[in-house]
Order: structure tokens, then sequence, then C-alpha cells
């Protein structure tokens, strides 16, 4: 492991699968609630605490300002943010390399209908 002048960590023996499979395994915020996955009572814990831990994430986003607007995201993790361009009327559509199929809801997900 090295260290960039940035203070980024450098990972020069990283491989596209590798990075894949620690996804797949621990996707963001997958155990801020311990609660069964993907029930309501999981994901309004998980969002309490990511935006308690990370507050300017809303005001960064700005979901409201995106109402009608097609949203496209790389890298959805469990779809937190998703969710929230989605609840603010946003046209989302979110892409990622993880397989967790209990986190594949579309604009189905029960989340967006509260
Ligand atoms: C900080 S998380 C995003 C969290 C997400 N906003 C949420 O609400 O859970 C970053 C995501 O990017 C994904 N990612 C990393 N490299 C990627 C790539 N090359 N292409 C697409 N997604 C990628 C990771 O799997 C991870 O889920």
């Amino acid at each position: 492991m090295a260290y960039a002048s940035s203070g980024t960590t450098v990972h020069p023996d990283a491989t596209i699968d590798g990075v894949r499979r620690f996804c797949d395994q621990r996707p963001c915020n997958i155990r801020h609630s311990s609660e069964p996955i993907g029930t309501n009572v999981y994901f309004d814990q998980v969002e309490a605490r990511k935006y308690m831990v990370g507050p300017h994430i809303p005001d960064f986003a700005e979901f409201p300002r995106w109402r009608g607007k097609k949203v496209l995201e790389v890298g959805r993790g469990i779809g937190t943010e998703g969710v929230n361009f989605a609840r603010a009327g946003a046209d989302y559509t979110g892409v990622a390399p993880i397989r967790l199929a209990y986190f594949d809801y579309g604009q189905t997900d029960p989340r967006v209908s509260k």
C-alpha cells in the first residue's frame, strides 16, 4: 500500500475483479442497521444514520431540484440517494456493479411510495 500526496491511499495490486468482489460483499452503509435487510425499518435506519454521518449529502444532491428530470447515478450502491431522487420526483436510473438482488427494486422500490 502506498499513499499519494493528496492523502489518497493507493493500492497498486488492486484489480477490477477484486474491487467488484469487495463491493459485492460489503456495499456502502449496508451495516448501518442491524434490522433485516430489505425491510422498511432497515432502510429507514440506514438512511438516518447515513445522513447523520454525512449531512452534506442531501445538501449536495439537491434532490428537489431534479423533479421531472432524468437522473443517472453510476454506482447506486444500496439506493439511498436513488430513493431520495425518486421520492423528489426525478426519473431516476441507477446502475451498480454489485449483484445483490434484494437491492434491485428499480422504479418499483417500496421505499419510494412512502
Ligand atoms: C459511495 S457508494 C454509492 C452509495 C449510493 N449513493 C447509495 O445510496 O448507497 C459508491 C458505489 O459505486 C460503485 N462503484 C465503484 N466503482 C464503480 C464503477 N467503476 N462503475 C460503477 N459503479 C461503481 C460501488 O459499488 C458503490 O456501490
